[in-house]
């Protein structure tokens, strides 16, 4: 049996300097260290954040001053980050570039006197921090059947979050496009997204059974899971190994596998051991 990784996979640059980011400020023991919300979707990695002292809290009356406050790589929303900004907490902000420049261009959309719409998950806390810099007033879709019974004023801005397929943006954008007059689209798609789901989608089809590794809160591994089953129906999202379908790997050539962007190495390398373990007892 081969395993087969795609040329992109596993830690993107944001996630990367996120995870950086907390363990340097949690090395120095200097104050009390505490986030809002997880740094990257990773349980693995929260668990062992935990482990090193982070402790997470549900809002900011439960710091102290002299305490240091990372912000994940997903960003706060406007309310969270004019409070920090009021208190004297050290501020460690790991928003991922990317996503910044996200809220940042919404922002203007709405001040140039666009209506917003953005394609992406409602629920995900990146689109809720979007919103909250335009005070909610956008529409939310993550595919153009939505858009069917929405009437759009003349003047609309569109936005997509940083992880969702290429596809689905452009689908969304040519429906408004057939819509309205004036459209000003922002591809705010992240690079390593494009890479990841092009490279993830290139090996799926080229496997018997494709896995997906990721925390199951995590939109860029759903995202890869479920393009890759669009092209292998034997496509699985596992979490850690212990979701490994060995009764799937019987009479399997070949093996494929990928993985979200928060998803830490070494969670893939015991993916792999217990494949490779399961080869060695069919032998
Ligand atoms: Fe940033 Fe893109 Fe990663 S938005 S967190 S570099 S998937």
């Amino acid at each position: 049996m081969e395993i087969i990784f795609p040329e992109y996979y596993g830690w993107c640059f944001g996630v990367l300097r996120a995870i950086e980011l907390t363990y340097q400020t949690l090395e120095k023991k200097n104050f009390p260290t505490y986030a809002l919300s997880e740094i990257i979707h990773s349980p693995q990695e929260t668990k062992r954040m935990k482990e090193r002292g982070l402790n997470f809290i549900l809002d900011l009356s439960q710091i102290k001053d002299n305490s240091n406050l990372i912000i994940g790589a997903f960003g706060i929303s406007s309310y969270l980050r004019s409070q920090i900004n009021q208190s004297k907490i050290t501020v460690i902000d790991a928003t991922c570039p990317y996503v910044r420049e996200v809220f940042y261009l919404t922002e203007k959309l709405k001040r140039d006197g666009y209506y917003v719409v953005i394609v992406g998950n409602r629920k995900h806390i990146e689109v809720q921090n979007i919103l909250s810099y335009i005070e909610g007033e956008a529409i939310v879709v993550d595919n153009c059947r939505q858009l069917k019974n929405i009437s759009l004023p003349h003047r609309v801005g569109v936005v997509s979050q940083t992880t969702q397929p290429i596809n689905t943006f452009k689908k969304v954008v040519s429906n408004i496009v057939e819509k309205v007059k004036e459209v000003k689209v922002h591809r705010t798609i992240c690079y390593e997204t494009v890479k990841r789901q092009a490279s993830a989608q290139d090996i799926a089809s080229k496997v018997d059974i494709m896995l997906v590794i990721g925390g199951r809160h995590s939109e860029n591994t759903k995202n890869l899971h479920r393009l890759c089953k669009r092209i292998n129906v034997n496509t699985y999202h596992l979490e850690d190994e212990k979701d490994l379908p060995l009764k799937m790997l019987k009479r399997v050539q070949k093996v494929g596998i990928t993985s979200g962007a928060s998803t830490p190495q070494w969670v893939i390398d015991k993916v792999v051991e217990k494949i490779n373990k399961y080869k060695a007892l069919q032998k």
